[in-house]
């Protein structure tokens, strides 16, 4: 995107999914347009609908495939962006390492043939979804962009292969101006309740597990172990609002339109949270029971990870706002008011 001429058209790859479209909402807060661009994989099309309702305008969209290049051209060539937020990717570790060549096929080179058409169209702006499974097991905590990179396993390889395929780029093009934004957890939903996170199936992550036990659909957690070195023994991370997350994605293409480069920058609160804090603020917000049992630790699973969050404060002048009751509350008013998430109204 060029300087005082600015293109307000933002195609978003996997827009119609949890961040990606709440990222939708708050382009549209900020003057920007997106256009969405996802091949409903793991998302379901009502939600541009909601984003319509709690935007006050939907975005345009375009059912497709990002290893499609033809398709993707033919986005470029009717809409013209002026830059690209890339979310689009699979994102489930347990079925990385059982298929580990449809993670590399459509993450990799999905993102591949993404900047291929970029490259062709001019376009040589890009926000990529990255994720702080690049830092594997830390070393230490708070976690600097500075930390040694690993993959440990192949959703994690992914993110690390795209990483290094942007930095080539970058260090051979001067034109593209790219940032990396490594997540830390991110939850919580639109504070509307009419947005939020709906995974299919049984969810993987903590957060829409809990929130699932609190409305009945299911009988308890299983909290992954308890003897970890934390402070209670369970697991520690660093959870995210997801609206904060999606206003550092906005921050993040004010930073791209002021210059060319690339930026890895870290997306957290800098504050660890533990499984069982956890139970006990959803428990807070939601005024129900989340009964749990403690089960063995996950296998892959890391003791604690939370962000040094100072050069997105530095880069951006972004630093999360909304707390851990927060993340609660809102998580329980998607829940509530969408038991079923997507799926009926
Ligand atoms: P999500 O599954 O809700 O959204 C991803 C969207 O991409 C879905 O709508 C899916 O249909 C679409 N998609 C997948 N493959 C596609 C393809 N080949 N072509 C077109 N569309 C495709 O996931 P999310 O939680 O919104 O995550 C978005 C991005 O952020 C992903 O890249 C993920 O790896 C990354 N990330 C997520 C987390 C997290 O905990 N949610 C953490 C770190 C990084
Ligand atoms: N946990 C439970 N019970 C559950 C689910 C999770 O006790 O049913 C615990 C985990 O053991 C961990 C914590 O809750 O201690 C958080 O687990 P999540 O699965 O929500 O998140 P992770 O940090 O393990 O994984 C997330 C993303 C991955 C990404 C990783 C590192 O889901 O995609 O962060 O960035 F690879």
């Amino acid at each position: 995107m060029k300087p005082n001429h600015p293109n307000r058209k933002v195609l978003v790859t996997g827009g119609a999914g949890y961040i990606g479209s709440h990222a939708c909402v708050s382009l549209f807060a900020a003057g920007y347009q997106p256009v969405v661009f996802d091949n409903l994989c793991n998302s379901h099309a009502r939600v541009l609908e909601r984003i319509g309702e709690v935007a006050g305008q939907a975005p345009d969209f375009i059912e497709g495939d990002i290893r499609d290049a033809q398709a993707l051209e033919a986005v470029f060539r009717s809409f013209e962006p002026g830059a690209v937020m890339h979310f689009a990717g699979l994102k489930a570790v347990g079925e990385s390492v059982e298929r580990p060549h449809l993670y590399q096929d459509n993450n990799v080179g999905g993102t591949r043939v993404l900047l291929d058409v970029m490259q062709r169209m001019g376009v040589h702006s890009l926000v990529f979804s990255s994720s702080a499974t690049v830092y594997g097991d830390p070393d230490e905590v708070p976690i600097t962009e500075h930390a040694p990179r690993r993959a440990t396993n192949p959703y994690g390889q992914t993110k690390l292969d795209i990483e290094r395929l942007l930095e080539t780029l970058t260090a051979k093009d001067a034109r593209w101006r790219i940032a990396c934004l490594r997540y830390f957890n991110p939850v919580g939903a639109h504070p509307s309740g009419r947005m939020g996170e709906d995974p299919a199936g049984t969810p993987n992550n903590l957060m829409p597990f809990i929130a699932q036990v609190a409305v009945g659909r299911r009988e308890r957690l299983q909290v992954f172990g308890n003897d970890y070195d934390t402070p209670d023994g369970t697991g520690v991370r660093d959870y995210i609002h997801v609206m904060d997350l999606v206003q550092g994605h906005v921050d993040t293409l004010r930073l791209l339109e002021a210059g060319a480069g690339l930026h890895m920058i870290n997306l957290g609160t800098g504050r660890g949270v533990s499984v069982l804090e956890m139970v006990n603020a959803f428990e807070a917000a939601s005024g129900r029971r989340v009964p749990y049992e403690v089960v063995a630790r996950r296998p892959g699973d890391i003791a604690a990870c939370w962000a040094d969050a100072s050069l997105a404060r530095e880069r951006l002048g972004w630093t999360a706002e909304r707390d851990l009751p927060a993340m609660c509350v809102d998580t329980w008013r998607w829940q509530q008011q969408n038991p079923r998430g997507y799926a009926e109204d």
